[in-house]
């Protein structure tokens, strides 16, 4: 049995990747930062050194310096390192699709940050493997969901507004974790968009009426033109089932 260390695993996305690698026979151990403080570099290195493990997937938030630190060790043990990105590297000043060769530009502090890890990690292992994700959502949990968003919203405002301008970067949390695990599992280094939009260009407005048919919700949705932007990712490497397929609306 392959053996992977996680973190983010207390998030909303990291129960579902660690669901998702448990049901393909791996065993996850869980780096818990309440636990083990990414800050206290000595009690990183004694809980670094108890482990066995063959991969390892970075989903927390968390400093850079811990993304470079993780993608270090893993260099020099020569396993499977994947970090969890975002599409926010791209500000909407420019459109997307954006391929992986496209030169980032955030402009909010998130996009930043991201990028400043994806720096942190190419700088010492070249053997990495990044993600860059778009807005995730499912059927299940609270936290940063689409669903569980405009679920919120309509019940807030009695309304959503969803923009026709916006073409979201986005998937289903399950076929995340599934391209996660084809990636850990290939073990072929470098830079991935995992989009399930990239193809069917769904507007804001179209994706959050599709997510209210297919799941039953009842909102009221009125289509806005508050925010422009293309922001799908684009890569054929890894395909994701397209929002279409995964959603009978
Ligand atoms: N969900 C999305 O739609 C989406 C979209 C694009 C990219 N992503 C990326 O995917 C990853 C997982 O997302 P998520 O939605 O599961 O995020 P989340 O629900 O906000 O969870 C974040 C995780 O990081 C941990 N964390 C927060 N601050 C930390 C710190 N300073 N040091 C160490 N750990 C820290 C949290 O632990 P505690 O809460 O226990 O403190 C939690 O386990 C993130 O890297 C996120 O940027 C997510």
């Amino acid at each position: 049995m392959k053996t992977v260390l996680m973190t983010g695993l207390t998030g909303t996305l990291g129960p579902i990747v660690a669901a998702q690698f448990r049901l393909r026979g791996w065993e996850v151990i869980e780096w818990n930062h309440h636990h083990v403080s990414p800050e206290d570099k000595e009690r990183c290195e004694l809980f670094w050194q108890s482990l066995r493990i063959d991969a390892v997937c970075h989903m927390a938030m968390g400093s850079e310096e811990w993304a470079g630190w993780l993608a270090q060790r893993c260099a020099w043990r020569n396993i499977p390192y994947l970090f969890v990105s975002t599409a926010m590297v791209f500000d909407s000043e420019q459109d997307g699709p954006y391929g992986i060769f496209q030169d980032r530009n955030a402009k909010d502090a998130y996009g930043q940050y991201k990028t400043r890890c994806e720096d942190a990690i190419w700088k010492v292992n070249p053997n990495a493997m990044i993600a860059r994700i778009g807005w995730q959502f499912h059927e299940g949990g609270e936290g940063n969901n689409m669903l569980a968003h405009l679920e919120q919203q309509n019940n807030e405002h009695g309304v959503i507004r969803a923009s026709v301008g916006w073409f979201p970067a986005t998937s289903h949390m399950e076929d995340t974790a599934f391209a996660f695990l084809q990636l850990i599992e290939r073990n072929d280094a470098g830079l991935y968009h995992l989009d399930s939009n990239a193809n069917d260009r769904w507007s804001f407005f179209e994706l959050a009426c599709a997510l209210n048919t297919h799941f039953k919700k009842g909102w009221r949705i009125i289509p806005s033109e508050d925010y422009h932007h293309d922001q799908r990712l684009e890569d054929e490497r890894i395909a994701l089932p397209p929002l279409s397929s995964r959603l009978n609306a």
